[in-house]
Parts: C-alpha cells; sequence; structure tokens
C-alpha cells in the first residue's frame, strides 16, 4: 500500500479503535487533502457527538495515538487533525514504487468476471458520434479492469436485426451485391438506409417485397440469412475500420449482437410468463417492475413481446441479461450507453431482478453516456446539418494534429505517426477526462491544444522526459535512485505518484475514467514545476541528487506511459 491517503486511512482507523474503541474501527476518518499540510482528517468533528465529547478532545486523543507516526500530526482550529508526512516516509515508498512492476496497482483476488457492453452501433445506420463515445470509455473500462486482474468479457451489442432488414436486404438485392457491400464498407450505412426508406414509403411493391422479407428472413431463410451476412460483414468492415484507427481493443470475437439472442427469445417471453413475471397486456407480454409508472401514474411496462408476436429492443436485453449471468458467470454487467437510455436499463435490471436471473451478488451498472453536442451547445452536427460520418471526423482529427506538429523535424513517416498518436489521443482524450455522464461539447481547437488538460500535454510531456534519458545517454531502467526528497517540488511530485495505484482501483470501482484523467495531468503538471525549479542532469548537481531526480522522472514516465495506456491514448515516443 503506498497511497498515503489510503495509508492515513488505515492507521487513523487503528487510532480510533485503539482510543475509543473496537466499535470505531471501520468509521471513515475523512481524510482529505489539506492547505495548511500534506492532509487532513475531519473524523473528529463527527465522531464528538456520538462520544460526548468535544471535538478538540476527541482529536486529540487520536493524536496522541498516533504519535509513532512517520509525520506530524497537529490538532487545529475546532478538532482538525492536520497531517504531514515525513520526507523520508514519502521518499521511501517512491523508491519502494519503483522497484514495483505494478507502480502501486494492486490485483484483485478473487479475480471478478466483469462483462463490459460497449460500442455497439446500429448495422442499419452509420455509427455516430455517440458511438465513439460509448466506445472509448468502454474500451477504457476494460482496460483498466483487465489491468487489476480482472476477466473482462467484451460485449459488442451490435443492432443487427429488426424489421428495418426486410427492406435493407430488399435495397441490396436491387443495387446488387458488389455495390452495396462498396457502399458499406466506406461508411455511407445512412445514406444506404435512407435510400431503402425513401423506396419503402414511396413504393408498394418494395414494400410489399420487404415484409415478405423479414419473414423470410426471421424463419432461417438460408439464402435470406446469406445475404444478411453479406450485409453485416461490409458493415462490420467498416466497423473495424474505425476501431482500427481508434486502436480499441474490440475485435470480432467480441461481437454479440442482438442477431446472437433470436433463438432464446421464445424462451425469454415463455420463462418470464410461467414465473408470472409477465403477464398480457392488450395482446403485449409485459413485466412491470415495482416503482415505474408513467405520467398517468399508471404502471409502466416492460414490453418483452409485442402484440403482434415480434420481439423488441427490451425482449433482446431480457435475454441478453440473462445470458451474460448465467453463461458468461458475470459478477459485474457494465452498460456503457447513452444516457437517454436509462429508464430501459433500470427495468430490465428490476425485472431482471423480479425473474431472479440477477442475483443480489451480480451488479449491474449503466455507465450513462452523456450526449455529445457541438460548439454551439446543440446535438453535435457537421455544419450542412447532416449528423458526422465517424471516418472523416477521426481524419480530420489526425491532420488537424499534423498542423499542431508541423514545425517539429521529422521525416514524412515519424511525423505521420506522432500525427496520428496526438489525433486519435486528444479525441480520445477529451471524451474520457470529463465525467462520462455529462455532455460534452465537440471542439478539436481545445482537444488539441498543447497546453491545459488535454491528450498533447500529457503526450507531451512523457515525451520530453523520455527525451531528457535519451540526450543524456542515461536508460530510465537504470534509474533505480535511491531517492532522496530536498526541494519542495521533489516532494509535491513524489507525494502526487503514490496516489497512482488507489486512482486506477477507484476507477474501476466507480467506473469513472476521468478521475484517472485528472491524476495523469496533476503528475504532469508536478513534473512540470519539478523540472523547472529542479536542476537534473545540468552541471554542477551532485552525483546523489541527479541519480535521485532521475528516478524521479522515470517514476514519472512509467505512471504516465501506463496511465495513458490504460486510457487507450497511445504514447508516442517523441513529439
Ligand atoms: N445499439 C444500441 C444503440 O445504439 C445500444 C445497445 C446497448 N446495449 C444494450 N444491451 N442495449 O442505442
Amino acid at each position: 500500500m503506498t497511497d498515503p491517503q489510503m495509508v492515513l486511512t488505515d492507521r487513523v482507523q487503528q487510532a480510533l479503535a485503539a482510543a475509543f474503541g473496537a466499535e470505531h474501527a471501520d468509521a471513515d476518518p475523512l481524510i482529505r487533502p489539506s492547505q495548511f499540510a500534506d492532509f487532513q482528517a475531519n473524523v473528529a468533528m463527527s465522531l464528538a457527538k456520538r462520544l460526548r465529547r468535544s471535538p478538540r478532545e476527541v482529536a486529540e486523543a487520536l493524536a496522541a495515538e498516533l504519535a509513532d507516526f512517520p509525520g506530524t500530526v497537529e490538532v487545529s482550529g475546532p478538532g482538525f487533525l492536520n497531517i504531514t508526512l515525513d520526507d523520508t516516509w514519502i521518499a521511501d515508498e517512491a523508491g519502494r514504487m519503483l522497484e514495483d512492476t505494478r507502480l502501486g496497482v494492486g490485483t484483485v483476488t478473487p479475480a471478478q468476471t466483469v462483462v463490459i457492453d460497449y460500442s455497439a452501433p446500429n448495422a442499419a445506420k452509420e455509427m455516430h458520434v455517440g458511438h465513439l463515445r460509448t466506445t472509448i470509455v468502454g474500451d477504457s473500462l476494460a482496460r483498466v479492469h483487465e489491468h487489476l486482474g480482472n476477466t473482462v468479457i467484451r460485449q459488442n451489442h451490435l443492432g443487427d436485426w429488426g424489421t428495418p432488414f426486410g427492406m435493407l436486404i430488399e435495397h441490396l438485392l436491387d443495387i446488387g451485391e458488389e455495390a452495396a457491400v462498396a457502399q458499406l464498407e466506406a461508411g455511407m450505412g445512412t445514406e444506404y438506409y435512407q435510400a431503402a426508406r425513401q423506396k419503402f414509403d414511396g413504393d408498394e411493391t418494395f414494400k410489399t417485397r420487404s415484409r415478405a422479407r423479414v419473414t423470410t428472413l426471421q424463419s432461417g431463410d438460408p439464402e435470406t440469412l446469406r445475404l444478411w451476412h453479406v450485409f453485416m460483414d461490409a458493415t462490420v468492415r467498416y466497423f473495424n475500420k474505425i476501431y482500427g484507427m481508434l486502436g480499441v481493443t474490440l475485435t470480432d470475437a467480441d461481437i454479440a449482437g442482438e442477431s446472437m439472442y433470436n433463438p432464446m427469445l421464445q424462451k425469454t417471453c415463455d420463462d418470464l410468463e410461467a414465473a408470472g413475471v409477465a403477464v398480457l397486456s392488450e395482446g403485449a407480454l409485459c413485466v412491470f417492475p415495482p416503482g415505474f409508472t408513467g405520467s398517468d401514474d399508471k404502471p409502466l411496462p416492460l414490453i418483452v413481446r409485442k402484440s403482434d408476436g415480434g420481439y423488441g429492443y427490451a425482449s433482446t436485453d431480457m435475454a441478453a441479461i440473462r445470458y451474460r449471468v448465467h453463461d458468461l458467470k458475470a459478477d459485474r454487467i457494465l452498460y456503457v450507453v447513452g444516457a437517454d437510455q436509462a429508464l430501459h436499463f433500470r427495468m430490465v435490471f428490476a425485472a431482471a431482478r423480479q425473474a431472479g436471473w440477477l442475483p443480489d451478488t451480480v451488479s449491474a451498472e449503466h455507465v450513462q453516456i452523456g450526449m455529445m453536442l457541438g460548439k454551439d451547445g446543440r446535438r453535435f452536427k457537421t455544419r450542412s446539418g447532416e449528423s458526422v460520418k465517424l471516418s472523416d471526423l477521426l481524419q480530420e482529427a489526425v491532420d488537424r494534429a499534423s498542423v499542431v506538429i508541423a514545425d517539429r523535424d521529422y521525416d514524412e513517416e515519424t511525423r505521420a505517426e506522432i500525427a496520428h498518436a496526438v489525433g486519435m489521443g486528444a479525441v480520445k482524450y477529451a471524451d474520457l477526462s470529463i465525467s462520462h455522464d455529462s455532455e460534452y461539447v465537440f471542439d478539436f481547437d481545445r482537444m488539441l491544444g498543447l497546453t491545459g488538460n488535454t491528450a498533447p500535454y500529457l503526450q507531451y510531456a512523457q515525451a520530453r522526459i523520455r527525451s531528457i534519458f535519451r540526450r543524456g545517454g542515461f536508460d530510465p531502467a537504470d534509474a533505480t535512485g535511491p531517492i532522496v526528497l530536498g526541494h519542495p517540488a521533489e516532494r509535491a511530485l513524489a507525494l502526487q505518484l503514490l496516489g497512482f495505484g488507489a486512482v486506477v482501483e477507484k476507477v474501476a470501482e466507480s467506473t469513472e475514467p476521468h478521475r484517472l484523467c485528472a491524476f495523469i495531468y496533476a503528475t504532469a503538471t508536478a513534473f512540470t514545476t519539478f523540472f523547472e525549479e529542479c536542476p537534473v542532469v545540468k552541471e554542477g548537481v551532485d552525483a546523489d541528487t541527479r541519480a535521485s531526480r532521475l528516478a524521479l522522472c522515470a517514476l514519472t514516465l512509467r505512471v504516465l506511459e501506463t496511465g495513458l495506456g490504460l486510457l487507450g491514448v497511445p504514447v508516442p515516443e517523441r513529439m
């Protein structure tokens, strides 16, 4: 355990038990960063009432128990404990972290099986910017959980089924397989869909054909299924192009689209009905999970089978949640999906609990993704009002990134590599650095800024540390210290670095990657101050100081590199 805040929590809890009895050992000591010391513990204020003693008395009793603490503990004001850690403690912990390949990040034991449902674009439409964010946030959560030793099962719940596929297949027959494939692979899914839709609305025979095609598709007619595969394969190739550009970890093996659940839907409904969880209402089979009412105060239905016998989005999600618990053996299921689907998921989770398919030991969580807005504060669109094609948007990020690094003196190939890393890093980091449920303004100028809480700033910070080593002719792996802290900027940097493990664990627990972003940014800022104030390889720096400062540089580099890696932000060697 290196994280000072966790160490302090532990120590103050021990003091609580020693001073006031074992029943207080689990009380939250309320450790917070402090203006006047490294940390303050506020627990005396809240505990005093219960103990019928003055907060100051309580604080003093705690301070007495903390006498052997490696630092100073002072009672201040009405009863705060101000805690300052000894430099040697910080230095020793930093030294230990330097030797630790995991940089103080723990491993979860026993490992949990975490199912992460993310990305999930719809095949009948273009993958849009909204899916960009669920893809990026979900991928970062997958990386973090894997790093902690959990078993991660990615589930790309593609929208690859439903009545629109009748007209999509008929349109494919009309324009020919080759033309259809070319269009879909190029990411023109929306145009394709619109063309089919137009015919459907204006051409009676096409409409009739399309309806008939839905039936043959659902009945499993081999030729129709072949055409469906032609359509889907081309669509997935386009999705994969986007995943490849972004460097997300999703593969074809992670595809578990809506169609996968078709064979389970009937049984899903039958079992719900037999258990009395679902009932017929106006011809539709519905679950009425308790506590959900509409505007008219009537119970709100989750429709698992429509009155025409068809299945919809909710039917599939009921089958999916059962499969994830029962077959995939999930301990935790994360649904990284737009915030506008919050009600749907609350109802699905409640219905699944009612059915006994989601036991209390398994948590199902909707990681709500806020809407992406344009600079004008409205839903993100291009200037012409069309929704933006994702591959164009990503390419624009790379193009703009190459302008940002235009003055750098690199050959074409290196320049292209850096531009790609910076462009994709900028788009991803911008998505990750604000809390996932808040709305978010897509702004190239801001995300590509070389200062502030942006990917380019952080990528540059780590590249600069690499160049310190390169120019000095040192290998970061050889920078083993020992770390000795003299200057306040060294101390602040070391103290900051010690928090890495705790923040990674917190991200997994809270499903909030923005916490890791804030940590990495604070680390880079602390490094910048350190580097401005503490010469490392300059002449006149004695050997011990240099060794210590190089070790701090190496540790910072590894934290930045690992942290950015967990976010899925690429780390260019040079920049
Ligand atoms: N395809 C859906 C959409 O674009 C997202 C699916 C999310 N996952 C789920 N299990 N419902 O809105």
